[in-house]
């Protein structure tokens, strides 16, 4: 099915046009959607989706069959090495999760592994060993399939399973990215052999064969996370990390689990965002600049002072990221304070309609407030009103690019996501501080931010991949919904960005008509056209009033979504 499943005429002028008159009945509250939905970045792994809700399982099911195929087909963006965050809302009994499956440094990380006399070296951080975290997705697709799934590791894993023994077909999305890692995949020799043909980037449709990786996933099929973690392909694994140079132990394997944190929930206006609590900084950054945005009245501005006030708000929300946030378990973080509706009130004050803030006017009060592309997303709705928001990663395009062994797992290399060197950038340009320091066994700043947007009559579940642009992009998806767009337009809406430092609105070309350039220069503010576009959003809209279920890929990446009817209209 195309990506455009939701652009029936009558739908879409039934939304349009009658959404903000039509009052919910009562009954449709309750009810369970009458279609199911997935969106993800890759055909392959839609319909993985699909084949399993239509054999039965629920969406956690699905999102094991989402994520192990999607680590096959997408190996730049996440994997069986890498982790992420999953959102769930269980149907049953309204419960929401975070399940945290961020990779965990190792007990013998060190700083001094990435700093070359004194600098930090981004070579050490994005391509050596040193850079893998200790991977959560095995432990994650246990986890959902143990507590909330209704079928075994064996069913959802096995059309992962089939495309890394079979091959798929080299899209261009992979060709581009392949190229773009070029020089480091060939400076290793088993992901070369895998990922490029004859030391080159693939043809168009190339097969990419992993047999290994195959295997991998056989074992997990077979003996769950234990196989991954505790067993002799933990060992395969310990040994290949230290080949090349790593300090993965036995015991770092062992000690890893998954955590079920509660979300971040926010209200704005009468919406609520539910969305990625630490370590990620995804819900507190989108939340705390929506309450900051809810003290304007957005729509009466002109488009030049509507995004102004958004850029301040993305200002204000990201200074708080660099000093306050980091791995909860390591870190205090003032949550309440952060989002406390005066704390954010008094943020909005700061801002002047008529100019921009410079943010060295800020400044980061790290520490001493005492207290403390690539990647991926999938959002999944079954017909009992389960929903998965995933977004998952091995951080840069195919990690480090470097595969341990032969277990076809690529390495992560999500510990440059730490403030390896205080207020030095990441590669995202991101800085941080003692909150986000290297600690052994502690979880990196995350900026992933797997997000539901819930009103009485319609819920949305979405996400993207963009690094630290990820917040910025989910929090103007989240304005769209609001003011009643439908999933095509907020994956499709042109994109700009603000995160502190750089102090400049990076923005995708054509983002900014010459109206608002114009605009936004004047009161001051630096503009970056970044040349390229970002993102790649998936998302899911259920419209509980007339029951209809819209979903969209977005047009930036290779993504569809697919959309099966459960039962009949009113049954
Ligand atoms: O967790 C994070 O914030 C990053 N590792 C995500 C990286 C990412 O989204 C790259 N995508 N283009």
């Amino acid at each position: 099915m195309s990506t455009e499943v939701f652009a029936r005429g009558f739908a879409h002028a039934l939304f349009c046009g009658l959404l903000f008159v039509m009052a919910a009945p009562v009954s449709a509250q309750s009810r369970a959607p009458e279609q199911a939905a997935v969106a993800s970045a890759h055909p392959l792994a839609t319909q993985a989706g699909i084949e399993i809700l239509e054999a039965g399982g629920n969406a956690f099911d699905a999102a094991v069959a989402v994520t192990a195929t999607l680590a096959v087909v997408e190996p730049y963006g996440s994997g069986i090495g890498g982790g992420g965050f999953y959102l769930l809302h269980q149907a049953r009994d309204g419960r929401q999760i975070m399940l945290d499956a961020r990779e965990t440094a190792p007990a013998d990380a060190r700083q001094t592994h990435y700093l070359r006399q004194g600098e930090l070296d981004r070579d050490l951080s994005l391509n050596s060993a040193y850079a893998a975290g200790i991977p959560g997705t095995p432990a994650a697709l246990e986890h959902l399939a143990k507590h909330y799934g209704k079928l075994p590791l064996a069913q959802t894993l096995a059309p992962a399973i089939r495309h890394a023994r079979e091959g798929f077909e080299a899209n261009d999305r992979y060709r581009m990215l392949a190229g773009f890692r070029l020089e480091q995949l060939r400076t290793q020799p088993q992901a070369a052999a895998i990922f490029l043909k004859d030391n080159e980037v693939p043809p168009p449709g190339h097969r990419i064969v992993q047999s290994d990786l195959a295997t991998t996933l056989e074992i997990i099929a077979d003996q769950g996370a234990a196989g991954f973690y505790l067993g002799e392909l933990g060992e395969r694994l310990v040994r290949a990390v230290a080949d090349v140079g790593g300090v993965w132990s036995r015991n770092d394997l062992v000690g890893y689990r998954v955590i079920e944190r509660e979300p971040i929930v926010i209200r704005y206006r009468n919406m609520r965002m539910v969305s990625a609590s630490p370590p990620s900084s995804g819900g507190i950054v989108a939340g705390q600049a929506l309450q900051i945005l809810e003290q304007f009245d957005l729509d009466r501005f002109d488009s030049v002072t509507r995004k102004h006030v958004i850029v301040e708000a993305l200002r204000q929300a990201y200074r708080d990221r660099a000093a306050y946030l980091g791995d909860p378990d390591f870190i205090q973080i003032p949550v309440q304070r952060l989002l406390d509706h005066e704390y954010t009130a008094g943020l909005a004050d700061k801002i002047q309609l008529d100019s921009a803030t410079p943010s060295t006017s800020l400044g980061v009060d790290f520490h001493q407030s005492g207290l403390g592309g690539d990647t991926t997303h999938f959002s999944i709705l079954d017909g009992e009103g389960n929903r998965v928001a995933a977004t998952l990663s091995i951080n840069y395009p195919f990690g480090t690019g470097i595969v341990a062994g032969d277990t076809g797992i690529l390495l992560n290399n999500e510990l440059d996501d730490f403030a390896l060197k205080p207020r030095t950038p990441n590669v995202y340009g991101l800085i941080g501080d003692e909150a986000n320091k290297l600690e052994p066994g502690k979880r990196p700043l995350s900026s992933m931010t797997p997000t539901f947007l819930e009103t009485d009559d319609k819920i949305a579940i979405l996400g993207t991949p963009g690094g630290s642009r990820i917040i910025s992009m989910v929090l103007l998806a989240a304005l769209e919904f609001y003011r009643g767009g439908l999933p095509r337009d907020w994956v499709a809406a042109a994109r700009f960005h603000h995160q502190f430092l750089p102090d400049e609105i990076q923005h995708e070309p054509g983002a900014l008509s010459a109206y608002e350039q114009a605009g936004l220069q004047y009161l001051g503010h630096t503009l970056k056209d970044i040349g390229r576009q970002y993102g790649d959003m998936q998302a899911i809209l259920w419209h509980k009033p007339t029951n209809l279920v819209f979903a969209a890929s977005d047009p930036r990446g290779e993504g569809s979504v697919e959309i099966l009817q459960i039962r009949e209209a009113g049954k």
